[in-house]
């Protein structure tokens, strides 16, 4: 009577070897590790990057990563060095790569002080055009919106730029419409409330 019911979770046993034995779980996990150690020496491996114009990654939530990864892999967001990055990546190594990075610590804020008559514009101007609706009230970001508390301030304005610009078209057209009425002056002092935020 024990048979039939030993046989088929002894099977099962088997089957699940034989799947873990031929599924290039191991080397896969090594490469991808190796590559995760490739975009931390650019983009910093304690979550804040040292680098100009490299965003810090720390802390971003894994569906915003996911969906930047996607759009450099496809070139619908055209930057050189990261599409040549993305390239080649497969959808389950994207998820893992946003599911790491998204662990890593957040950036911590630049050591000097702000400048307190733009840090004050920064955070009228942001403010009157809500960016805390989206983005949450301390900025660290959800879903697709990015967390932009202590993120690098040079990148901040050069994202906000190529919004405006349309050279990033975005997975989700708001930051074009949001940016839209903003002069150039105006994106230079959001980018310095967000970096320094306190
Ligand atoms: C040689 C340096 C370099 C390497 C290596 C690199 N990146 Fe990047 N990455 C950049 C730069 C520069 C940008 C900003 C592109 C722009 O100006 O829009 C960027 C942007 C990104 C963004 C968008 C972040 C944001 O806030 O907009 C993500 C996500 C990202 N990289 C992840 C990765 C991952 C994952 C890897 C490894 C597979 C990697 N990067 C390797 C330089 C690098
Ligand atoms: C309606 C929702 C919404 C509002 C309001 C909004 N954002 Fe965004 N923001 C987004 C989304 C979604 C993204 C990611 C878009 C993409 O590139 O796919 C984003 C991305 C960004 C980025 C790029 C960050 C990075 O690391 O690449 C910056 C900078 C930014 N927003 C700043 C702002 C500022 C400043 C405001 C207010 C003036 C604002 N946002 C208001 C939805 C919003």
């Amino acid at each position: 009577m024990a048979l039939p019911s030993a046989l088929p979770s002894r099977l099962r046993l088997v089957v699940a070897l034989l799947l873990l034995c031929c599924m290039p779980r191991a080397p896969w996990a090594l490469s991808i590790e190796a590559r995760l150690e490739q975009c931390l020496s650019c983009h910093g491996a304690s979550g804040r990057s040292e680098n100009a114009e490299v965003p810090s990654l720390g802390g971003q939530p894994p569906l915003f990563v996911t969906i930047e990864l996607f759009m450099f892999r496809e070139k619908q967001r055209r930057v050189e060095v990261m599409n040549e990055f993305a390239k080649g990546l497969a959808n389950e190594e994207i998820s893992w790569l946003a599911e790491r990075i998204s662990r890593i610590p957040p950036p911590k804020p630049p050591s000097d002080p702000p400048d307190p008559m733009r840090y004050e514009r920064g955070r009228e101007l942001a403010r009157l055009h809500r960016c805390a609706s989206c983005h949450n009230p301390d900025f660290s970001g959800r879903e697709q919106m990015a967390r932009l508390v202590h993120q690098r301030e040079d990148y901040l304005i050069k994202a906000m730029r190529d919004y405006k610009s349309g050279a990033r078209p975005g997975y989700d057209p708001a930051m074009a419409s949001v940016l839209y009425p903003l002069q150039d002056a105006d994106l230079r002092d959001l980018a310095h409330y967000l970096a320094f935020l306190h």
